[in-house]
This record gives C-alpha cells, sequence and structure tokens, in this order.
C-alpha cells in the first residue's frame, strides 16, 4: 500500500515491462496481400506451434504451424507452410513465400541448389533461425523429417541443404563422418549465438542414430559460415535418462535427461547454451512429465552444469519476490514455453504449458549474476482488460504464446506472435501480436497497482500449480492428451 500512496503523491515514471497488443485476435480473416510485397493491410492467419526468429536489420519472421479460426489444434489436418516478415519499423506484414494452402506438401528441387520454385511444406513445430547475412532456416517438425532449408530475402528462393522431407521413413540422425546431421524431429530447443553466426539445437522429439523414434537429449551446432552441422554433445540414441551428478558441481559426466519442447539460451559472450525444462520421457524415471532442471552447457570444455530445478518431473519451483533478483528463485516445470535472449545477454522465458494449464508470466535469467527474477505474474481472466493499443504492465498479458517469441535487435523489443490468447475458453490459435518492451517505462501507479493486484491474487499459483478449478476453462490439450498419448506411444515401444 505504501508505494500506491506514494505515486498518487509523486506520479513518476518506473521501468516496467510494457506490452502492447498491436493487432490480429482469433476471428479476424487472414489478408494475404501480393506475395513478397509489405502491405498495410496484410495481416497472417490464426497459428499455434509455428516458429519465429528475428534477423539483424529486426525483421521478425514467422513460419508454418497449425491454422485455423476455430479450434482446429488436434484435428491433424491444418498445417501452414507459409513464411511472413513482420518489419517493426513500418507495421507492416509480408507474405513472403510459401502457399495459402493448408497440408501444402511443399515442392523440393535439387538438394543444394537456390529454387525459385521450391518450398517447404506445411508443417507445426519446426525449427527456425536466421544467419548474419539475413537468410531464414527452418529445419524439420512435422512428421519428424529433418529436412534443413534456407530461405534468401533478397531473391525469394528456397534452397533445401540437406536431410529427408518424406516423413513415412524415419529420418535417421548421423553422428559421425564429414556430413553430420540430426535425426528428423519436432519441438526441439534452438537459440543462436548474437551474431547469429552459430545456432544450437538441443533435443526434441524424434530419430536417433538407429532410427528409434523418442526423445532426444543431443546437442548439435549449426554453422551459417559452413552451412554444417556438428554434433556436441548428448546421446545418438534415443531416451537416455541423463545423469545428475549433484546441484552446482559442473561435475564430469553430468548431462540432462532426453525431452522435447525445452528453453535454450546462448550468453552473451557466446560460451555456454542453457537450457532449462520441457517434458521428459522416462523408461526408468519416477514418472513422465514436466521439468524444471536448469542446464548451463559449457561449449569450450563441453562439459554440463546442473545448475537448479529438479531432476524429477513437476518442479513448482521457487517465485520469490515480484521484480526482486535471487539465486535461489526458479520458474516451475513448464515446456513450449517461449524464450528468447536479450542484446544484454538477459536471457527470458514466459508462459508456457504449466502441469495443470498454462502460465503467461515472464521471468529473467542474468547469466553475470545467476540470478533468476519473475518480472510479471500470471494475468488474470478478464476479458479485454488489455486493450489493443494501449501499453500495459505485463502481469495484465493474458496470453500464452508457446514457442513464439522474438528479440528484434533493431528497436530492442520483444514480439510475439500468434499461440493462445489467455482468455480463450479453447485452445484456439491466434493471429495476435504483442510487443513487450523491457526498458519502458510506465506511470507508477498502473504499473504498481498491477503488479500489486495480481502479487496478492496470484502469488500461490506460482510455487504450485493452478487448482483444476481455476484453470480448467483453458486447461492445455496437451495436458488432455499426453496422458493418452504417452502410454499409448509406450505400448507401441516408441517411448
Ligand atoms: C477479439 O476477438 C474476440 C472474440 O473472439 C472479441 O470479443 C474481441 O472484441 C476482439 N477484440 C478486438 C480488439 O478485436
Ligand atoms: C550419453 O552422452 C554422455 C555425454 O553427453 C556420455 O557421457 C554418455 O556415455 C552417453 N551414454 C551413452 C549410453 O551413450
Amino acid at each position: 500500500m505504501t508505494a500506491l500512496v506514494a505515486a498518487a503523491i509523486a506520479p513518476t515514471l518506473v521501468a516496467a515491462q510494457v506490452v502492447t497488443w498491436i493487432g490480429g485476435n482469433t476471428t479476424l480473416t487472414p489478408v494475404w496481400g501480393s506475395k513478397g510485397v509489405a502491405s498495410a493491410v496484410a495481416w497472417p492467419p490464426q497459428l499455434q506451434r509455428h516458429a519465429m526468429a528475428a534477423d539483424l536489420a529486426g525483421n521478425v519472421w514467422v513460419f508454418g504451424g497449425m491454422a485455423g479460426g476455430s479450434n482446429k489444434l488436434w484435428t491433424g489436418t491444418a498445417y501452414a507452410c507459409d513464411l511472413w516478415k513482420y518489419t517493426p519499423a513500418t507495421g507492416m506484414w509480408t507474405w513472403a513465400s510459401g502457399s495459402k494452402l493448408l497440408n501444402d506438401p511443399g515442392v523440393t528441387d535439387t538438394v543444394g541448389v537456390a529454387s525459385a520454385t521450391a518450398y517447404p511444406g506445411g508443417r507445426a513445430g519446426p525449427m527456425m533461425w536466421c544467419d548474419a547475412g539475413g537468410s531464414v532456416y527452418v529445419f524439420g517438425g512435422g512428421a519428424m523429417t529433418n529436412d534443413l532449408w534456407r530461405f534468401s530475402p533478397a531473391d525469394a528462393k528456397w534452397t533445401l541443404l540437406s536431410g529427408t522431407t518424406d516423413g513415412s521413413q524415419a529420418s535417421t540422425g548421423v553422428y559421425s563422418g564429414n556430413a553430420p546431421t540430426p535425426g528428423g524431429r519436432s519441438a526441439a530447443a534452438v537459440c543462436s549465438n548474437r551474431g547469429l553466426t552459430q545456432t544450437f539445437v538441443f533435443g526434441g522429439w524424434g530419430y536417433d542414430s538407429t532410427g528409434a523414434f523418442g526423445t532426444n537429449n543431443d546437442m548439435w551446432m549449426f554453422d551459417s559460415t559452413s552451412a554444417g552441422w556438428t554434433w556436441l554433445a548428448g546421446n545418438s540414441t534415443c531416451r537416455n535418462q541423463g545423469s545428475y551428478r549433484g546441484l552446482g558441481s559442473g561435475s564430469a559426466g553430468a548431462y540432462p535427461a532426453a525431452r522435447h519442447s525445452a528453453a535454450c539460451w546462448v550468453d552473451g559472450a557466446g560460451t555456454s547454451v542453457y537450457v532449462f525444462g520441457g517434458f521428459v520421457i522416462g523408461s526408468s524415471r519416477p514418472s513422465s512429465g514436466l521439468v524444471n532442471d536448469f542446464w548451463r552447457f559449457d561449449l569450450k570444455a563441453s562439459t554440463w552444469t546442473w545448475m537448479a530445478g529438479t531432476n524429477t518431473p513437476g518442479g513448482v519451483g521457487t517465485p520469490g519476490t515480484l521484480a526482486v533478483a535471487s539465486t535461489s528463485n526458479l520458474p516451475g516445470a513448464r515446456m513450449a514455453a517461449s524464450s528468447w535472449a536479450s542484446d544484454t545477454g538477459d536471457m527470458y522465458i514466459m508462459g508456457g504449458i504449466s502441469p495443470t494449464g498454462y502460465f503467461s508470466d515472464l521471468w529473467r535469467f542474468r547469466p553475470a549474476t545467476a540470478e533468476w527474477t519473475r518480472l510479471a505474474d500470471n494475468g488474470q481472466t478478464t476479458t479485454g482488460s488489455v486493450a489493443l493499443g494501449v501499453p500495459a504492465d505485463a502481469s495484465r498479458m493474458h496470453s500464452t504464446m508457446h514457442q513464439t517469441a522474438a528479440f528484434s535487435a533493431a528497436d530492442r523489443r520483444v514480439y510475439l506472435f500468434g499461440g493462445t490468447l489467455f482468455w480463450q475458453t479453447q485452445n484456439e490459435p491466434a493471429s495476435a501480436l504483442f510487443v513487450l518492451d523491457a526498458s519502458a517505462t510506465l506511470p507508477q501507479g498502473s504499473a504498481t497497482a498491477a503488479a500489486t493486484a495480481t502479487a496478492t491474487s496470484d502469488s500461490g499459483s506460482l510455487s504450485t500449480p493452478k487448482t483444476s478449478a481455476s484453470v480448467s476453462p483453458r486447461v492445455s490439450v496437451w495436458t488432455l492428451i499426453l496422458p493418452v498419448i504417452v502410454p499409448l506411444l509406450t505400448a507401441l515401444g516408441i517411448v
């Protein structure tokens, strides 16, 4: 209360995590415009499980995913293959490539040759990144293929660089020889260094060196200069249970369990890759489920350090005090969160799928001090409390974005597109675009009021999973489906 009274007496601007809803929704009709032409009215379709990345010029790219204007998430018949570019400086979307059709199988051309007619087929859960020269890469996803594509914005041509595009056969990983390549996979963690010269792909759900299918813990590096893959760590066979040798010790031989839908970041110096959470599926583990173990992989020493979290599913984390950094803070177990690293080397994680529903909280990790800070809490479910075009504290961001965020270095802001809007009663794909500005200011009164209200009413839900009553209208489809899928796959010998 003290802060609120002070704000009323002396209204000043304070730094806050400010989020603004730019446009899009769940019910809007997409506007395609002309291919390759930026448009003030063009807007992509509603998407989930698509991929996003930003180039060094600040353009934000969106590819693939599951599309729909109603709840089509699990019909399995609505995969998009269109590539979109959002230019923050102009606020315009460009339909850059791909077709408007859902479930388009794509067109392949000669491997290694740029083609005006080729493009990757529709898919959910692809991995995407940009390189220093502005090219856009798409890897795998969908039917667990390992096709690697490069899009050149200058001439709008795609090149199929490597891998197989046929999901009817196992896309087996190759871990030795002159042309190693990860096996086909979906929902791997992907992160690039600051200069976009190296990209790291960790784990995911797919095929190993023997063609067996399951979750993986292999760490791969893609070097954009050589356009080649290097297998850095982890196992060439799937379903590995990891080795947890003690927290923080960095002891030789420690490494994380296989998983999909984790988050990862590269530190500012480009010397370590951090990995958080995801979904582990274990034959010898106590159970399958969401984890919050936090790992650092030292790229020079090639060693893993288990930094924090638990080695069994369901870790609730330590919420600490809102906006106060602490080495003992940690987000709760989750998968498919949005994550990004800023140009200052800070690492952020937002939302994701919790053991009982969705998160829409926001956290920051500072590698220099090894401190996590809870910056914003789960939004409350009042429809309309985030209004189009009106900046709001991120605590009022009622949106669960899945892996759908990109940090644009040009304006030092984060763009969040699609996923699920937190206020929807169904797991509706959305076409909403939000911008998050971590360095913006808000009148202290509104920022503090929002933070105080949220902290008071929602603080319990961060340390303990939300009660089923509080999340029942928006229970994750993953949560409903995984208990069915996992025993089924186990029975089939797949996981
Ligand atoms: C977004 O869509 C919902 C319906 O799904 C509607 O109630 C709401 O008014 C829309 N908001 C805006 C700003 O378009
Ligand atoms: C799994 O990978 C780790 C290194 O990341 C290695 O130490 C371990 O021997 C591997 N296990 C198997 C079964 O290959």
